[in-house]
């Protein structure tokens, strides 16, 4: 989480940096700062409580200005978000900006209080800033510093320092939270996100785990985690993909719904030949690979572990594959028994996901067949650490709850279901080609179901008054509801629940009442008598229902009871399309409500902490 920035240059660099928070926003917005090296030679910096844009009125105001600087955005793990707790933190004459965790804060604070140094914030990242300040002491240099200080820190870390001491240089060291250089002319800089230095160049450096930078205006060296000199690639953008701006809609959240249909294209082109599934998507290794294949093991967090929910349904019965699916960080820390033959699959947005990614580092120490991940960036850790990877192709997501990242990791996992099954045998005659011919038409489906924009939107009134909701699901539907829960509470703040429809009995209907909208999901196929049932005990308790039902299914709207009609859609791919009209009630739901969309209170989109 937090985001960092940082440059040494020949000209004012304050604007650059403000630029280069405001594009890592997107990893946590409760605070931020900046400290600059000025022209009179002082090391100075201004720190804000809230966005980064009220920092950005502060700097106006304050007319800071300097060559070398390094900047944060937070998102607060160790004290609250507020000025006294936002980075950079001072010690001496020398700035510290950290993402991560420093596990050993607690004792390393007591150290250095005993031998003086004077802790002015709550955080774990000022034990850097006095560490260093003490190490350098002796050392003189701050690189060597820098490297004698990151040995006693125990946690995760990206980090950037400058000194008034050696103003010529940033210094920059990583484990277990990435770090990008990018490569100017006479000028170089440092972010925890390539994306924030689009501004300025479109070279780069990404630094490995435990690699130690010394960051200069015309040099970088780099040394790895045994301490040699090594040379890392320098990667070069051509395109203009990372552009980043709403166009016509009025948040990046509504945007990133409009562009399914088009991301979904994406993700499928190059993937499916006249009726089959391209196996070799997966890898030039996954057909062999696929063959031994017996188990499935899916791990995520949030949003990309309700696809994988999704996917145990598909795995299960179309290519009869027996599958779990468990949230990363309940499974970083349980003792696991793992079946032979099992493939280990993540599903991240970001692959960069603190605990996903713990997970599939454990998972290399238990005997898994081999591990896959299903990702949206092709250079985050995940992907470089597991043997298989599918890429979903849906190009940057600003908005925090995830969009077009769900529906293309559904569309993954569905291509993953199908190689399965093709190459171990078990898919039923006629299934994989008659799938393959709906997935092509899978993208205008989605364009009708957008089309329902207004009709949704006029739903969302009647949750502007309300405190809680439920939402119910049968089969493959039941993760749609759970993923239609989180994305309302994320960004309207309304409470929102999800159960199986069966499980209404049990416990919930108790909670039922006029006050309680009750969304549903309905299935198209067997299982829609059953809810059919369910909703009458709904209607029976005063409960209003909103129901997305399949065209053909002959669910019409009467008294308390609101039916949305779905474009027709073989049933396995209906998990995909009833995401959509789920995202736009809780955007308009959340429009209605005022919050901040985009941005939702208290969260952020790529949580790279425990
Ligand atoms: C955060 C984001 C969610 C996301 C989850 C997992 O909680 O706000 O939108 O689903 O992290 O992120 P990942 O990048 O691993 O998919």
């Amino acid at each position: 989480m937090c985001g960092i920035v940082g440059a040494v240059a020949e000209r004012n660099i304050t604007a650059i940096l403000v630029e280069g928070l405001k594009r890592l926003e997107y990893r946590g917005y409760d605070s931020a700062g900046v400290a600059v090296y000025t022209n009179d030679e002082k090391l100075e910096r201004l720190r804000r409580p809230g966005k980064v844009s009220e920092l950005e009125q502060a700097l106006v105001e304050s007319s800071l200005v300097g060559r070398l600087g390094i900047a944060h955005t937070r998102w607060a793990t160790h004290g609250a978000p507020c000025e006294r707790n936002a980075h950079p933190h001072f010690s001496g004459d020398l700035a510290v900006v950290h993402n991560g965790i420093i596990e050993n804060h607690e004792a390393l604070r007591a150290q250095l209080t005993g031998l003086g140094y004077v802790f002015t914030s709550d955080t774990d990242t000022e034990v850097i800033a006095h560490l260093l300040n003490h190490k350098l002491k002796d050392l003189r240099d701050l690189t060597v510093a820098l490297k004698a200080t990151v040995k006693e820190l125990h946690g995760a870390y990206g980090l950037s320092v400058i000194s008034a001491q050696q103003p010529d240089r940033l210094v920059a060291a990583r484990s277990g939270s990435p770090l990008v250089i990018g490569l100017g002319l006479g000028e170089n800089f440092l972010a925890s996100d390539q994306l924030a230095l689009r501004q300025v160049t479109d070279r780069f450096m990404y630094l490995e785990e435990g690699d130690i930078a010394e960051i200069r205006r015309d040099s970088v060296q780099i040394w790895d985690v045994t301490g040699q000199a090594v040379e890392r690639q320098t990667v070069q953008y051509s395109d203009g993909a990372e552009a980043a701006d709403k166009g016509e809609f009025r948040h990046y959240m509504l945007k990133e719904i409009h562009e399914q249909p088009s991301v979904v294209q994406r993700t499928l082109e190059g993937r499916l030949s006249q009726n089959q599934v391209l196996v070799q998507a997966f890898g030039p290794q996954a057909a062999e690979l696929f063959a031994k294949v017996r188990n499935v093991q899916i791990v995520a967090c949030g949003t990309s572990y309700h696809a994988g929910m999704v996917a145990r349904y598909w795995l299960e019965e179309l290519a009869g594959i027996p599958c779990q699916v468990e949230v990363a960080s309940e499974f970083r820390y349980r003792k696991v028994v793992v079946q032979p033959d099992t493939l280990f699959v993540t599903i991240s947005q970001s692959g960069e996901t603190a605990d996903t990614l713990a997970a599939l580092r454990n998972a290399k120490e238990l005997g898994f067949l081999a591990s896959l991940a299903i990702c949206n960036v092709g250079i985050s850790s995940l992907v470089r650490e597991s043997d298989l990877t599918l890429l979903t192709q849906a190009g940057r997501e600003i908005g925090v709850a995830s969009t077009k990242a769900f529906t293309t990791q559904l569309v993954g996992l569905l291509l993953l279901t199908l190689s399965l099954g093709q190459v171990r045998g078990t898919l039923a005659a006629g299934v994989e080609a008659t799938l393959v011919e709906e997935l092509r038409r899978l993208p205008t489906r989605l364009g009708e179901a957008l089309a329902m924009d207004a009709t949704v939107e006029k739903i969302a009134e009647l949750f502007a008054e309300k405190n809680h909701t439920l939402f119910l699901g049968r089969g493959a539907q039941f993760p749609v509801a759970m993923e239609g829960a989180l994305k309302l509470k994320e960004i309207s703040y309304i409470h929102a629940e999800a159960y199986p429809a069966g499980e209404l009995k049990h416990g919930p209907l108790a909670l039922v009442d006029n006050d309680m909208p009750v969304v549903t999901v309905a299935p198209n196929n067997e299982l829609l008598e059953k809810l059919k049932s369910n909703l009458q005990e709904v209607r029976a308790r005063g409960g209003e229902l909103i129901v997305f039902a399949d065209e053909k299914a002959g669910m019409t709207n009467g008294e308390g009871t609101h039916v949305v009609q779905m474009p027709h859609i073989h049933d396995i791919l209906s998990p995909i399309l009833y995401t959509i009209p789920l995202q736009l009630l809780s955007y308009y739901v959340a429009v209605l409500k005022g919050t901040d969309v985009d941005q939702p209170r208290n969260l952020a989109k790529s949580v790279t902490v425990e």
